[in-house]
């Protein structure tokens, strides 16, 4: 029997043990190394990621910058590692600032984004000198205006317009949308634009927009960009504004499940940039540079969760329970979105399934169930269960609900495993308290 790997990172096989193995590491040896849960990044699954982003979208639009969505997941060796790849960063408030800074990141290949952005965190952008400050709403642009001023400084912004398009994908995570707390709405575009090219300390060099996250389809994308370049020539034509950037964020998805495939990167660049040359053409617009801000489909698939079973509970006739040791508090993602994973057995890559189960985690709520529905050999207590595509926004939304340690973090490559996060400790959950 050979095993699907397809949605695993691009180093994964199945060793002669009959074990999954990751950059060369037998899945289940990481997880007696460094305990469970466990996430594990491929070190080449990320850099490759990074250089077919770069690659897809320069071949077709040569001035394309790509920067990273550093909330996926973050952590000063991934922002190295970022940086060595040549890919900027899209940072959302001061402590993701901050972890670049720690890295060593250069910060002005660094684009702050955020609704509600506080004074402290904008008047932190203008000290450490951050590449753009994507200014959200009104409130920000007066604010930040008299931050620079008071500061001395002139920094390069960009405006987060909302340009009323559906993405089509789970409401939590449309964000482009007329009923959207994010950007301007198209309707008072116009003053926006006009206000933020003429306050006295910010210099308004682009346009911003992220219309959501997960999104499975083109037209979304090329429907936004139609609307903000019609925006921009009138802006020219009423103000002289020039469009130097066209931020156009991020959303591109990956595939989960077996069953729901994703475009490929190049389907994207193709219908992106194809938009954006034909459009400026019919405008008479000069090309903007190219922003794009993938987050999920830099990491997800780079990433796998192992998690080892403890309890099995076969209710006949209804259900078979399979807790592991991890769930809800290192991925939240089925029981806020109702998201979808597939697992397998990494010790029992070669057995044939035996029946159906649902892999639990161990947080003390119904809803806790990280796969519902899959196939599985028959288990027993020790197994290591693997979750392929668990590298976007599994870490970043972990929490420490029952009191539960955060999980360790270890990349992997030839053969070596490198911590590069560790797991928290018990004296971790009481640092911050005080008696
Ligand atoms: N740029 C901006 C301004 C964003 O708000 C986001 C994501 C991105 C880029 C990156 O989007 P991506 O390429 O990762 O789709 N927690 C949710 C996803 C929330 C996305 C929020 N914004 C989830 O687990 O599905």
């Amino acid at each position: 029997m050979i095993a699907d790997l397809s949605l695993f990172p691009l180093t994964a096989e199945v060793n002669s043990r009959g074990h999954l193995a990751i950059g060369g590491c037998d899945a289940t040896e990481l997880a007696a190394e460094f305990a469970t849960p466990l996430y594990v990044f491929d070190e080449l699954s990320l850099r490759s990621k990074c250089a077919e982003f770069k690659t897809e979208f320069a071949k077709l639009y040569p001035d394309t910058m790509v920067i990273y969505a550093a909330k996926a997941f973050i952590n000063t060796a991934l922002a190295r590692l970022f940086n060595e790849e040549r890919v900027g960063l899209d940072v959302v408030s001061a402590g993701e600032l901050y972890i670049a800074r720690e890295a060593g990141f250069p910060l002005d290949k660094v684009y702050f984004h955020g609704n509600n952005k506080s004074a402290e965190e904008l008047k932190l952008a203008l000290e450490w000198e951050v590449g753009r400050v994507v200014v959200d709403n009104l409130y920000e642009l007066e604010m930040l205006d008299r931050l620079a001023g008071e500061w001395g400084v002139k920094p390069n912004i960009l405006l987060r317009l909302s340009p009323g398009v559906d993405p089509h994908t789970h409401k939590y995570i449309a964000t482009g949308v007329i009923d959207s707390k994010f950007g301007f709405p198209m309707t008072g575009a116009g003053e926006a634009v006009a206000r933020a090219a003429s306050v006295a300390n910010l210099n308004l060099i682009g346009l911003h927009f992220h219309i959501g996250s997960l999104i499975p389809e083109v037209g979304p994308y090329e429907l936004a960009i139609e609307r903000v370049l019609d925006l921009s020539a009138g802006m020219k034509k009423k103000h002289g504004f020039e469009l130097k950037e066209l931020d156009i964020g991020g959303g591109f998805a990956v595939q989960y499940t077996r069953d729901a495939p994703a475009p490929p990167v190049a389907t994207y660049a193709q219908a992106i940039t194809a938009r954006i040359v034909s459009k400026c053409r019919e405008l008479g617009l000069a090309p903007p540079r190219l922003i794009i801000e993938p987050g999920r489909a830099m990491v997800g698939q780079a990433g796998v969760a192992l998690y080892r079973v403890g309890v099995i509970k076969e209710i006949p006739g209804v259900r078979c329970y399979v807790s592991v040791d991890g769930g809800m508090g290192d991925n939240i993602r089925p029981a806020l979105y109702g998201a979808k994973y597939e697992a397998v057995v990494a010790n029992k890559m070669n057995e044939k399934d035996a029946g159906e189960v649902a892999i639990a985690g161990k947080f003390c709520e119904s809803g806790d169930i990280l796969v519902k529905d899959v196939n599985l050999p028959r288990l027993t207590a020790g197994d290591i269960i693997a979750i392929p595509v668990s590298g976007a926004y599994c870490l970043p939304m972990a929490s420490n609900y029952n009191a539960s340690l955060r999980p360790a973090v270890v990349m992997v490559k030839d053969g070596k495993g490198r911590l590069i996060q560790r797991r928290e400790t018990f004296a971790d959950l009481t640092r911050c308290h005080l008696t």
